[in-house]
């Protein structure tokens, strides 16, 4: 089976991405490709920071591989936090920094329209394709969750659904997620 180094340190990326090319390529990982520690995003796109994720990997290995990069988009925020998801709250801050900050700044606010998108961007023989994906959903005004999923999962619910992503278990989220989506049509790619 062909294999794809995902540059990714994120361990639930890893396990949803695994889940979802589940017999179609093997995921190996960082850390079993002997690759250790900070990889850089410093690019203000979605694009452009898959592209360094993935060319960071290329560099040290020239071995196909592949990294994503995603944003959570908030509507009455003009499109905040967006690319800068991450450190919304700050530097080295974490997921629950960034959902009470998120939590605040939509404090009252009827509008809660919200989209995560992820980009993927494969390096494969040196050459780069980009798959994307989207998910449109709501920004709840608190947390809802059963312990699923990560970051901001437990403040959003997709359109559709009365469930956050964090009351959801892992493989309906993949069906209709933005990283499940932009995998999906890298599974296609790829078969
Ligand atoms: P990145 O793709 O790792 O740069 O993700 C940017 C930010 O979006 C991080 O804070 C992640 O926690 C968050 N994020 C990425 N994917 C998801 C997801 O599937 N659910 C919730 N938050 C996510």
């Amino acid at each position: 089976m062909k294999k794809l180094i995902f540059a990714t340190n994120n361990k639930h990326k890893v396990e949803e991405v695994r889940a979802a090319l589940d017999g179609i390529v093997e995921i190996v990982t960082l850390a079993e490709a002997g690759l250790s520690g900070e990889i850089p995003e410093t690019a203000d796109t979605l694009q452009g920071n898959a592209l360094q994720k993935a060319q960071w990997v290329w560099e040290r290995t020239h071995t196909d591989c592949f990294a994503d990069d995603t944003g959570l988009e908030v509507d009455a925020l003009g499109g905040a936090p967006g690319v800068y998801s991450a450190r919304y709250a700050g530097e080295h801050c974490s997921f629950d920094d960034n959902i009470n900050k998120l939590l605040a700044a939509l404090d009252g606010q009827s509008n809660r329209k919200a989209d995560f998108r992820t980009v993927i961007c494969l390096i494969e023989g040196g050459e780069t394709h980009y798959f994307e994906g989207r998910v449109d959903g709501q920004i709840l005004t608190e947390r809802h969750s059963n312990g699923e999923g990560f970051g901001y999962d437990p403040i959003f619910m997709p359109d559709r659904f009365a469930v956050s992503f964090a009351e959801m278990p892992l493989n309906v989220k993949n069906t209709i997620s933005h990283r499940g989506l932009a995998v999906k049509k890298l599974a296609e790619y790829l078969k």
